[in-house]
C-alpha cells in the first residue's frame, strides 16, 4: 500500500489543492482531490489487463468549479433537495439557500446545501499507508444552516479493492446531517460513453416518489411491477424511457431508494457491473438511502482529457437519509441535536471478470 500526495493546481485566491493517490498491491489506484474532498479517479485493470478510470471529472480545479455536476464531491451538510428551502427544528423556522431556480430565476429548492462542502478546499493529511483524512469546518449560519460543524472524512483503501468512505460530523447547534460522496461511476470507462447497457441491482423494495420539483412527497412507492425495480439486476437503461409518471418527472432515473432492512449497520445496496469491461462494483452503507441518480442532466460538458461527458454516461449511487427529511417526521430523522456526532460509513469494493 501507498499514498502519495502531488499538487493538482490552485484556487482563484491562490490557495494550493492538492491530490491524494492510494495505491494497493493489486494496482488499484484511487485519487481524491483536498477541494471537496473530491473523489477524482479510480483505476483498476479491466478483462483484458487495460487500466479503466471508472470515474467521471475533470483535469483542472477551474473546471471543478466553473461545472457544477458536483463530480466525485463530498456534499453537506445536508445533502440532496430541501423543498422552499425552509424547515423548522423545535418549532424555529430556517431559511436555507435555495439555490435551485425556476426558469424566471426565482430560488425554489435547496440542492446540495449550496454546495460549499463541495467546491471548499478541505484540510488533509496521510493518517496511514492507506488512507487520507480531510477536514472541514463550516460556519455557524452558512447558507442558513445553524451550527459551526466540524467534518471529517477518511478514505481508506484495502487490499480486496475496497474503498471504505467514513463521515463523521458534529454541530454547534442542532441542525441536519446528512453527507454524502457525488461520485459518476462508468463501469467501462470514464470516455465509453453512456451507462445504459451496464447492469444494476438494489436491494431496494421502495422508492421516495417525488413532486415536479423533485421534492419527496412523503409516501413510500413499492417498486414491485414498476421501472424501478432493480430487485433482480437489469441494465439502467432497459426501463428508463417507459412510460411511468415519476420517470418523466425527472427526466430518468434520479429517485432515492428505500435500502430494505437499513438498520444503522453496514449491509449491502447495490451492485453494478460492465459487460465491455468485466469491473463489478459493491456498494455497502450505513445510511438507509441511495441516490440513484443516472446522469440525466450532463449535456456534454468536457471532462477528463477533453472527451465529453454525454447524457448518461455516468450514474450515481448516493448513500443519503431520505431527500427532505427535515420537513418530512415519517423519514429517518437527520436532525443532530448540538454535540450530538453524525457517524456513517460507504463502502464501493471492485472486482474484475474474465471471460
Ligand atoms: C440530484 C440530481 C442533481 C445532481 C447534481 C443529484 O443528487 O438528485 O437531481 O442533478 O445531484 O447536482
Amino acid at each position: 500500500m501507498t499514498v502519495t500526495k502531488a499538487p493538482f493546481g490552485t484556487m482563484p485566491d491562490g490557495r494550493e489543492v492538492f491530490e491524494f493517490t492510494l495505491e494497493n498491491d493489486n494496482g488499484m489506484k484511487v485519487m481524491i482531490l483536498s477541494l471537496g474532498a473530491t473523489l477524482r479517479s479510480i483505476i483498476l485493470p479491466d478483462k483484458n489487463g487495460n487500466e479503466q478510470d471508472i470515474l467521471l471529472g475533470f483535469d483542472t480545479v477551474a473546471d471543478y468549479l466553473e461545472k457544477s455536476s458536483y463530480q466525485g464531491a463530498a456534499v453537506g451538510p445536508c445533502a440532496n433537495r430541501i423543498g422552499n428551502g425552509k424547515f423548522e427544528i423545535d418549532g424555529q423556522t430556517f431559511e436555507v439557500i435555495k439555490n435551485e431556480t425556476d426558469k424566471d430565476g426565482n430560488g425554489v429548492t435547496c440542492l446540495h446545501a449550496g454546495g460549499e462542502f463541495s467546491f471548499e478546499v478541505w484540510q488533509s493529511i496521510i493518517t496511514d499507508s492507506d488512507s487520507v483524512e480531510f477536514s472541514y469546518t463550516s460556519p455557524d449560519g452558512l447558507n442558513g444552516f445553524p451550527g459551526e460543524m466540524k467534518v471529517q472524512i477518511t478514505y481508506k483503501l484495502g487490499q480486496n479493492n475496497d474503498l471504505h468512505i467514513s463521515y463523521e460530523a458534529i454541530s454547534t447547534r442542532k441542525t441536519p446531517i446528512n453527507l454524502t460522496n457525488h461520485a459518476y461511476f462508468n463501469l467501462s470507462g470514464f470516455a465509453s460513453g453512456d451507462i445504459l447497457s451496464q447492469v444494476l441491482q438494489l436491494n431496494c423494495s421502495q422508492i421516495t416518489p417525488v413532486d415536479a420539483l423533485s421534492i419527496p412527497t412523503g409516501e413510500l412507492m413499492s417498486v414491485d411491477g414498476t421501472a424501478f425495480d432493480f430487485r433482480v439486476a437489469k441494465t439502467i437503461g432497459k426501463d428508463i424511457e417507459c412510460d411511468d409518471e415519476q420517470l418523466k418527472l425527472t427526466g430518468g432515473y434520479d429517485h432515492n431508494f428505500v435500502i430494505d432492512g437499513a438498520d444503522g449497520t453496514l449491509r449491502k445496496c447495490a451492485y453494478a457491473y460492465s459487460e465491455n469491461s468485466g469491473i463489478v462494483m459493491h456498494v455497502y452503507t450505513t445510511m438507509p438511502g441511495v441516490q440513484f441518480y443516472a446522469g440525466n442532466f450532463l449535456k456534454g460538458e468536457t471532462g477528463k482529457e477533453g472527451k465529453s461527458m454525454q447524457h448518461r454516461s455516468g450514474f450515481c449511487l448516493e448513500t443519503q437519509f431520505y431527500p427532505d427529511s427535515p420537513n418530512k417526521t415519517s423519514f429517518p430523522d437527520c436532525i443532530y441535536d448540538a454535540g450530538q456526532e453524525f457517524i456513517s460509513e460507504t463502502v464501493y469494493t471492485f472486482e474484475t471478470l474474465s471471460e
